[in-house]
């Protein structure tokens, strides 16, 4: 009984190595970490430095969240408290020279503007986010539009 078990877990275990080394063959295909294996840790990348602090970056396309021309490094966004407010909300804005959360950001998703700041544009990270200057990842053709302040 013993030697069988034994074989079993030896054959179980020659199994499990094939698959093993078909799981990880890529066949080529590239992904954004490059043509590295699925069982290969890659060096990250070291961090890009962020824009400190420049002037409003011009927009491409109607529509579009600005981008943050700001670090945001340290700026709590929580149930409690939410950083980006005390200078873009409208009560702080003329004091720190932010621009105010335009009135959309009042609006809930059935139309219907709110007193404060909507629950749907409290997190303002998942729509603005901070720049560096960087190699894109992949080839773009898109042009922004001439109307919007672009050359
Ligand atoms: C200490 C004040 C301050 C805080 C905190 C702050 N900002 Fe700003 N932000 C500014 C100022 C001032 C400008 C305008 C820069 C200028 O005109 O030179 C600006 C510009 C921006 C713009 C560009 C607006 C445009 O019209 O292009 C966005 C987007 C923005 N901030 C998002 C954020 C977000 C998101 C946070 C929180 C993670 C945040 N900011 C926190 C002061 C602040
Ligand atoms: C769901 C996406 C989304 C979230 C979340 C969001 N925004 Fe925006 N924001 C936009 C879009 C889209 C625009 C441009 C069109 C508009 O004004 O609605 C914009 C515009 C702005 C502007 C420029 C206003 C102007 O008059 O030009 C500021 C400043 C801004 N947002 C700040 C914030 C801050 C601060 C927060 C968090 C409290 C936030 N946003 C959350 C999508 C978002």
């Amino acid at each position: 009984m013993k030697r069988l078990s034994y074989v079993v877990m030896v054959l179980g275990l020659a199994c499990t190595t094939t698959l093993h080394a078909q799981e990880v063959n890529s066949g080529g295909v590239e992904s954004l970490r490059g043509t590295a294996t699925l069982d290969e840790t890659k060096k990250a990348e070291t961090m890009k430095r962020v824009i400190k602090d420049k002037n409003p970056i011009a927009r491409n396309y109607v529509h579009q969240p600005p981008m943050v021309p700001h670090q945001t490094r340290g700026y709590r966004v929580d149930l409690n408290s939410n950083k980006c407010l005390t200078c873009h909300g409208w009560k702080y804005a003329a004091e720190t020279g932010a621009t105010k959360v335009s009135l959309t950001h009042f609006e809930t998703r059935d139309g219907k503007t709110l007193s404060d700041v909507s629950p749907r544009r409290y997190f303002c990270s998942q729509c603005h986010v901070t720049q560096a200057d960087a190699k894109p990842l992949v080839d773009n053709t898109f042009e922004p539009v001439e109307s919007l302040g672009n050359e």
